[in-house]
Formats: structure tokens, C-alpha cells, sequence
């Protein structure tokens, strides 16, 4: 693993003084000291059955984990079940038909509600459509939609027939849906004409349309008609238009097929150490038991609740917490096309209102977001209904929790920060909040069932206080199986660095470091490989690098991260031309366009440092961390191993002369 961050930016600041959960909310929290005694985490890896019981199994699983090919575990192995029977089905059965399963908040303040009927019938008719357009068990069907209840529908259609889905965040650019479909041989597309970002109509389906141009198989694709008359679309070949689908398979019911329980749920692909992005396996018992269990025992959901993940299901957070989980358990899940700033600043907190939400979930980005526009808009909304706040995806520091506490949460609900990622399905650093006292900044400890180490380079565990890096000791139900593009890759980006095959000891490293306190508890600090987290979202800094080096001109890049306060990381981007002295604004505009095209909006550089030579090593590689340096205006660490020292003190002045 290439070592360039070092220790990763930050140090371990001391937590914000501890806070209980207060004693209404332990009272009718679902998990207590009762539930979590010692039995339970003594009782390894059996313990991890409560989750299962949350389930419902078609044919019971006989061995809870089976380790014999470590790293490739398997978890309740010989046990069948489906997941959309798990998430629909059988609450039919339980008598709640009419219970709100979405309700879905529209851009433009319009609302819908689907009870478990309504999606159950939905998804079947979805699905049936799906079978006549040829999909199969085990065929990949990748979806690239927005925020729209299609979009569960078609996830939940697939799991139903056992096609794994793929789902690209709308937001991605045409070039990452054919990369993503390529490499998933997938032949199947959901998509749509487009959808509304702020207030403008955006055009998806010109998007899909390029992307197929370079995917070698023909797809067959289902457009969703979001944007009606506002932009009209032609469907061509092999495309299929989803309201007629529904009519033509009106009232049909699909038989959940029985899957395996290590059999593929869903692939999601993520930002890796290299340009090629990742395409993590999930398989069907273990993650639907790890996601179900936590939403029960860590967001506290209950079936009667009305839960909002404010995430968008393209990434892991929304799989896991808006569809999954929730939905396992039979609540209503709150689903929002839109974004928190428009038409105003008041409208998540309408939506809390207006739905009398219970549990909130949030990263935090938006938690800083919120900080900076100021405690008026929650404040002249009626919040009482919240039980419960969470946050995913970024660390958060003390001043934020102690605001997202106060002004959203009423200085009451407890919070809980939750680590997790892509790869481990859900959550596995949180204080159960029913339990565990809160330390703002840190996640907390480690959930009953899972073991975290951090460990120093040679993987002994480091002192409290101490920065090492964020390892799991042992197996969880959600964790990956594999990678999508082979197992060799599987074992190299998480299990090399710090396991020892010859002693039978495996050690999955998350790529973060982090610090451990005296008591256990987890403080996250960031990234210690080429990835950089902006806004709660993985970026691969060499995809990036390969989009700006695309361009005609340019010889050399080199992506950092830049710590801005209060908007999180930015992306910087230092550049070397070939030959010209003088860049200019044509070119800066060209790189920037082009990322955007590449992979998408949210990658595109905050700043381009254009540089005639990046720093380098003796033996040429780029010494990102000096990078890092500049763009943080921190002391340039040692500089003599590079082979062009002088390049820093230019690169600061032309850095100095562009801003
Ligand atoms: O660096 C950690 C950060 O997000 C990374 C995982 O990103 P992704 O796979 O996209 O999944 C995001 C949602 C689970 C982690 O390696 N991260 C996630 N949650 C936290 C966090 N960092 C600090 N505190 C958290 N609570």
C-alpha cells in the first residue's frame, strides 16, 4: 500500500465531554444492557444469530459461519431465503397491508405514499416485466436512476428473481455507467429521460444513451418517464418504457425465488486504490441480517416509525439504510428526490414536520451545511418528533455534533455516529444508543459482535491516543465476499497488509486510520490510500488523475485533498503541461469540464495548480504528501528525498500567484 498520507491529516483531538442517553430514550430504546450481556458477547460467532432471527428464512441455514476459506467467509451457510419476501412479503402476511412503506418527498414539494400493498404489487409487476425482457437469475441488471420510488422498486424487483443489481449513482457521468456495466458483463439498464437537480431539468437519458455506445453487448433498457412533457424522449431499440411494462404485466405476482444465502444480492461499485473503481459483492443473508439488526439495535428503528435516511440510495448509506433495513423490518422509510437547499433552507425540516419523523439520519456534510446557514430554519419547525439523530460517512467533530444536538435534536435524542463503509454492508463502529454514553467526535466503540484493532505498521495495536491504522480482527455478516473483478484483488486491497495466512490469522484493513481512548472508543481520522472523501463521498484521486491527463496538453497530474473549513475536503489538482509556459484559463476550464465528463460533478477540481514539474522521488514516484502540504498551507515536511527539490518552492509561489 502506498504510504503517502502517512498517518493520514489530522491527529486525534480529545472528544467533546461525554453525554448519557437520556433515560426516556433508554426505556423504549430496542437494545439494552439486557439484550447485549455477556452471553451474547461471549458467544462468537453465534451471537450474530440475532440478526438472523430478524429474518425470514425459507430453508434455515445450518452452520452460522463457516471460515474454512478465509478470507472468503460464509455466513449462515446452507440457509435459503429471498430478501424482497424479507422486505415485503411477509409483512403482508403479518397483517400490515396498509402500513406507509416509502413515502416518497418529490423536488417540487409533491408527495407520495406506497403502503406495503403498493410496492409489493409494484415489484412484482416490475419484476414480471423484468422476466419477460429476458433477465435471469445471477444476470447482472445495473440501474442508474435518481431518487425516485422506481428506483426500489426496480432493487427490490431484482432481488426478488435473484439478479444481482448494480446500482451507478445518477449523478455519474456516461463514461463511469459503461465502465461500471462493463465490467459487471451487465446487459440489462434502468433508467429515465432525466430528472430535476435544484430546478432544472436534467437529461439522463442522453447520458444512458452514450453510455451504451461503448458497451459491447445490446441492452435491453427501461426508461422511467420522470420529466413528462418538460423533456420528451424517443424510445429506440431494445428500450421499453416502465408505465407501459407495468400495465402490460398489471396485477401479475412473481414467486420470490429461493436464493442462497451467500448467493450475490448486489454489487455496488467504489472508488479503490487504482483508477478501476471496485465492484463489492454482497450476498443475501449475511448483509440483510447485518443491515436489519443494525437499524434495529443501532438507529433504534421501530416497525412503527417513520425513519429517514437522508442519503441517496446510489451509494452503500441508501442500500443500506433507506432499503434494506428498514424495510426488513416492515417501517416506513422517508425517501427525498431532492436537496436540502431548495426551493429553501427550511425544507428537510419540513419534511421532519410534515411526516412526524422519528429517527434522522444525515452526514456530516449536510450537518455543516445546516451550522453555517444558522439555527433559524430548524428552529421554527416543529421537531418533537425526533427520537433519534445519526451520522454516516465523514467524521464528525465536535462543534457540529454538539450543533446537529442542540438545534435539531433539541438537546434531547441521543446521536449516533456510525463508521462503516462500502465494503463491510453496514454499520460497525456506533455506540448503541440505548446503552453507550456519547463522545462527540468519536464514533464509539466497536458493535458486540465485532472485533477493531488499530494497529501500528506492523499490526501491533497502538497506545490509546495513539494514530495506527483501522483493522477488523474478525468476520461480520455483512462484510464483502469479493470483488466483483476477482478474488486476487479481494486479498490484496484488504487482507495482505496485515493478516498472517501461515498462522491462521486474517485482518481486514479498512484503508482509515484512526485512534482508540482508554475506553474503547473509535475516533476516525481519514483515508491513508488514494482515495479522498468529499462530502461523505469516495473519490478515487488516480480516476481523477487519468480524466485530467485525458486531456490534450497535459503531461502530468497529481490529486490531493485540501481540509476546507466549513465545506470538508476540496479537491485540488496539480497539473503539468506539456511544453507551455503559460497555460492559462482555456486549459484549467478544459481539465475541469473533462473530470466532469469523466466520472461526474462531484469530482470536479476545486482548484488547478498548473506546475512544470510534480515533486518526485529519486525513483519517479509523485510525493503526494508535500502536495498535500501546500494545498493545506502547512510546514512542507522533509524534502530530501526528492529528486527535484526546488519544484516546492515554485509550485507554493505559482499556488500563492493563482489565488
Ligand atoms: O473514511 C471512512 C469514511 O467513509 C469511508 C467509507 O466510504 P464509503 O464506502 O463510501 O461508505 C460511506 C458510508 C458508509 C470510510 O472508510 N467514514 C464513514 N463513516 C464515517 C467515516 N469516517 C468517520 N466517521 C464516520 N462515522
Amino acid at each position: 500500500m502506498d504510504d503517502r498520507n502517512g498517518w493520514g491529516r489530522g491527529r486525534p483531538v480529545p472528544a467533546g465531554s461525554p453525554h448519557s442517553p437520556p433515560e426516556w430514550f433508554v426505556e423504549q430504546a430496542n437494545v439494552t444492557d439486557s439484550e447485549i450481556d455477556e452471553e451474547f458477547t461471549e458467544n462468537w460467532p453465534d451471537c450474530w444469530e440475532r440478526a438472523a432471527d430478524l429474518l425470514s428464512w425459507e430453508e434455515p441455514y445450518d452452520t452460522v459461519l463457516d471460515d474454512s476459506s478465509a478470507p472468503f467467509y460464509e455466513w449462515f451457510t446452507g440457509g435459503e431465503l429471498n430478501a424482497a419476501y424479507n422486505c415485503l412479503d411477509r409483512h403482508l402476511e403479518a397483517g400490515r397491508k396498509t402500513h406507509a412503506a416509502i413515502r416518497w418527498e418529490g423536488k417540487h414539494g409533491e408527495y407520495e405514499t406506497y403502503t406495503y400493498r403498493d410496492l409489493y404489487v409494484a415489484v412484482n409487476e416490475f419484476a414480471a416485466a423484468l422476466c419477460d425482457l429476458g433477465v435471469e437469475e445471477d444476470d447482472v441488471v445495473t440501474i442508474y436512476l435518481p431518487m425516485i420510488p422506481e428506483l426500489p422498486i426496480a432493487m427490490l424487483a431484482c432481488a426478488r428473481i435473484g439478479a444481482p443489481h448494480s446500482v451507478v449513482f445518477a449523478g455519474l457521468s456516461a463514461n463511469a455507467l459503461s465502465t461500471r456495466m462493463a465490467a459487471a458483463d451487465s446487459e440489462y439498464l434502468i433508467t429515465c429521460d432525466g430528472y430535476y437537480r435544484r430546478g432544472d431539468a436534467f437529461n439522463q437519458k442522453s447520458k444512458a444513451d452514450n453510455a451504451k455506445l461503448s458497451v459491447e453487448a445490446d441492452v435491453e433498457t427501461v426508461v422511467v418517464d420522470r420529466l413528462g412533457d418538460e423533456l420528451p424522449h424517443v424510445l429506440g431499440e431494445n428500450e421499453w418504457d416502465y408505465d407501459g411494462l407495468r400495465e402490460e404485466f398489471a396485477g401479475e405476482t412473481v414467486e420470490p425465488v429461493s436464493r442462497d444465502a451467500e448467493d450475490m444480492l448486489f454489487l455496488m461499485y467504489t472508488s479503490g486504490t487504482t483508477g478501476e473503481p471496485k465492484g463489492v459483492v454482497h450476498t443475501t443473508g449475511g448483509y440483510l441480517a447485518h443491515v436489519a439488526w443494525t437499524s434495529r439495535a443501532v438507529l433504534d428503528v421501530e416497525p412503527d416509525d417513520t425513519y429517514w435516511c437522508a442519503a441517496d440510495i446510489g451509494w452503500i448509506t441508501g442500500h443500506s439504510y433507506i432499503v434494506y433495513g428498514p424495510l426488513a423490518l416492515g417501517t416506513t422509510t422517508v425517501m427525498y428526490e431532492g436537496t436540502p437547499d431548495y426551493p429553501d433552507r427550511d425544507r428537510l425540516w419540513e419534511i421532519v414536520d410534515r411526516n412526524a419523523v422519528d429517527v434522522f439520519y444525515t452526514a456530516p456534510t449536510a450537518i455543516r451545511a445546516f451550522m453555517k446557514w444558522g439555527e433559524k430554519y430548524p428552529a421554527r419547525h416543529d421537531l418533537s418528533s425526533l427520537r433519534l439523530l445519526g451520522s454516516v460517512g465523514e467524521p464528525i467533530s465536535p462543534r457540529p455534533w454538539r450543533w446537529y444536538h442542540e438545534h435539531v435534536g433539541g438537546g434531547e435524542c441521543p446521536i449516533v455516529d456510525t463508521w462503516w463503509q462500502t465494503e463491510t454492508g453496514a454499520v460497525i463502529v456506533s455506540t448503541l444508543p440505548g446503552i453507550d454514553e456519547m463522545k462527540p467526535g468519536a464514533a464509539g466503540p466497536p458493535l458486540p459482535g465485532i472485533d477493531v484493532a488499530i494497529v501500528d505498521e506492523n499490526g501491533a495495536p497502538v497506545d490509546p491516543g495513539e494514530t495506527g491504522y483501522l483493522t477488523i480482527t474478525r468476520p461480520w455478516p455483512g462484510m464483502i465476499r469479493t470483488l466483483y473483478d476477482g478474488d486476487d484483488r479481494y486479498r490484496s486491497e484488504y487482507w495482505e497488509r496485515f493478516s498472517d495466512p501461515n498462522a491462521g490469522e486474517w485482518r481486514y484493513f479498512s484503508g482509515d486510520t484512526a485512534a482508540v481512548d482508554e475506553d474503547g472508543y473509535v475516533t476516525v481520522l481519514g483515508r491513508v490510500d488514494d482515495v479522498i472523501n468529499v462530502s461523505g463521498r469516495r473519490l478515487s484521486t488516480m480516476e481523477i488523475e487519468s480524466a485530467i491527463t485525458d486531456v490534450d496538453g497535459i503531461a502530468e497530474s497529481a490529486v490531493v485533498g485540501r481540509a476546507s473549513k466549513p465545506n470538508g475536503t476540496e479537491i485540488y489538482a496539480y497539473v503539468s503541461t506539456e511544453g507551455r509556459s503559460n497555460p492559462g484559463d482555456g486549459l484549467r476550464r478544459a481539465i475541469v469540464e473533462n473530470v466532469e465528463s469523466a466520472i461526474g460533478p462531484i469530482a470536479k477540481p476545486h482548484e488547478v495548480v498548473f506546475t512544470p514539474e510534480l515533486p518526485k522521488t529519486r525513483s519517479g514516484k509523485i510525493m503526494r504528501r508535500l502536495l498535500e502540504d501546500i494545498a493545506n498551507d502547512e510546514a512542507v515536511g522533509d524534502t530530501s528525498a526528492l529528486r527535484n527539490p526546488e519544484i516546492v518552492g515554485e509550485i507554493r509561489a505559482g499556488r500563492e500567484d493563482d489565488t
